[in-house]
């Protein structure tokens, strides 16, 4: 048995990871997200921040009503309000935590706070208090501890645990701090605080300068037993700690480590492609574990010593990570069972038999035009099939486009509105953008186009081309996905998945909204 000690995972990609700009989700891509990390094994997921709109509030406490074996956890600044709410949103999780925050740096207190160091103090503790009255489990952050006086830390930190927070979070809010910096930080607070023993220590660190991840390591060698972090480092600005890195990081060199995460990395590709996917944050081939060429050896010299044993240049296991080797697992006579069976081996939950049923129908139409199906495949065509079938406003009937060397192409696209055919015709600039301005002419959504991207899921000729389409609207950002062998008709799915969530009355403010 392993007498390692227990390294808490604590995702915060639907809260942290979220305030990328343009990453925003709906509730139920929320929920399809949580349900990834819940198979992942992540012991929090932070699902938001329900005091920053109705939508977040929603999406908070749909996640805690979806997910069993993960803590469901809710950000409150320390406000009354925000912590009632967070309260709220959280009673029908099996298990809940408060994670209240307030800023402790002197640049924060003086300048956005407009605080007294003793002011903060109190409402910390009152925070706590009252957020201890909704459960056991309330994590407590000193915003922008990384920049804070160490003796005012260790006066709020132990204020705080004394009124029953039982993780004390310390972020680098602003991703200032260097390794050996911050792993002292995580050393002198556990020596010096007096009631130490009773809460654990957590880190939560930002990306600004490519940091992130080393400093959550040097603090976990200091002791620090909870790692804040995010599927494919997503986050504020340049992002968050990368959740599959730490992990894999420390499973990887457990001769260094004295703990352990309780993961099961196997379900690692999973999440990141369903991150990426929803969002439209499309990964960098060389981003460490999930990137495309993570396990990739291009020299000659490499693949020769690979080939011979892995363990010459290989430090990790590609399959310990959730890459499979591009497997062709169904083919166009597979049933419903095994279509089902396979999905569920991946990790995919899909929400009813109607999403079962609408993934299988597309399965089976992708499986006549294409000869291979391979584990990404079944991915993207889920993602697909999930699209919120009711809210569907507008679907793609059929589209018919034209495009000659030397004439402008032209797009004739049928959609159905709210179930009334209707046509429109319009030429543009290449294939996609008369195709797009075809369904402009019906759609009317007088939105802008932010962001347009084309990823091929599996390599060959006829591999499915995945698209993200970002619009604007009045500051409101939303991400539409489609995925086709046709990238002209990816795109167009694309582009009407994204005007169906701006047809929706807005779910969400941005989670920066609000003084936060
Ligand atoms: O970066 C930060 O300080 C935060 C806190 C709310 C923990 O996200
Ligand atoms: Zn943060």
């Amino acid at each position: 048995m392993s007498t390692k000690e227990h390294l808490i995972i604590f995702d915060t990609t639907l809260r942290d990871g979220e305030q990328s700009p343009g990453a925003s989700m709906t509730r139920d891509e929320k929920v399809r997200i949580a349900k990834a990390l819940e198979k992942l094994r992540v012991d929090v997921i932070e699902a938001g921040f329900p005091m920053a709109s109705p939508g977040d509030f929603e999406a908070v406490k749909a996640v805690a009503e979806a997910v069993k074996d993960s803590r469901v956890c809710g950000l409150a600044r320390a406000l009354d309000a925000d912590i009632d709410r967070a309260g709220e949103a959280l009673k029908g999780a099996n298990a809940g935590r408060i994670h209240t925050f307030i800023a402790t740096s002197p640049i924060h207190m003086e300048k956005k706070l407009r605080m007294t160091p003793d002011q903060v103090v109190a409402q910390a503790v009152h925070a706590v208090k009252r957020a201890r009255q909704y459960t056991d489990d309330v994590e407590f952050s000193p915003e922008d501890a990384g920049r804070s006086e160490i003796d005012f830390l260790c006066r709020v930190l132990e204020a705080v645990i004394a009124a029953g927070a039982r993780t004390v979070n310390i972020p680098d809010t602003v991703g200032y701090n260097i390794p050996d910096q911050f792993g002292n930080l995580i050393g002198q607070l556990r020596e010096r605080l007096p009631n130490a023993d009773q809460a654990v220590f957590s880190v939560h660190c930002h990306n600004d300068l490519g940091l992130a991840v080393a400093n959550s390591l040097a603090a976990v060698r200091q002791g620090a037993r909870q790692v804040e972090c995010t599927i494919n480092g997503l986050g504020e600005r340049a992002g968050n700690a990368a959740l599959e890195e730490v992990v894999m990081a420390v499973r990887t060199r457990q001769d260094l480590f004295e703990c352990d995460s309780r993961l099961d990395t196997t379900q690692i590709m999973n999440c990141s492609r369903l991150v990426s996917g929803i969002t439209g944050f499309a990964v960098q081939p060389n981003k460490a574990v999930v990137g495309a060429n993570a396990f990739a050896h291009e020299s000659g010299i490499h693949q020769d010593g690979v080939l011979k044993h892995r363990e010459t240049y290989e430090i990790m296991r590609a399959q310990d990570v959730g890459w499979s080797q591009n497997r062709m697992v169904l083919g166009k006579h597979s049933g419903r069972n095994a279509f089902r069976a396979r999905l569920q081996d991946l990790g995919v939950v899909l929400a009813s038999e109607e999403e079962l049923n609408a993934a299988f129908a597309r399965f089976k139409d992708l499986a006549d035009r294409k000869h291979e199906i391979f584990d990404e495949d079944l991915q993207a065509l889920v993602t697909d099939a999930t699209l919120d079938a009711a809210n569907e406003r507008v679907k793609l009937v059929s589209l018919r486009v034209c495009s000659e060397t030397g004439e402008r192409p032209q797009a004739d696209v049928v959609l159905a509105v709210d179930g009334v055919e209707r046509t429109g015709r319009a030429s543009g600039g290449g294939p996609v953008d008369a195709t797009f301005r075809a369904i402009e002419s019906i759609v009317e959504s007088a939105s802008v186009l932010k962001l347009y991207s084309v990823n091929a899921i599996t390599s060959g000729t006829d591999a499915q081309g995945e698209v993200t389409v970002r619009l604007e609207k009045g500051g409101r950002i939303v991400n539409g996905q489609g995925a086709d062998t046709d990238i002209v008709i990816a795109s167009a799915k694309a582009y009407i998945n994204a005007c169906n969530k701006i047809l929706q009355p807005a779910e969400r403010a941005h989670p920066q909204t609000g003084d936060v």
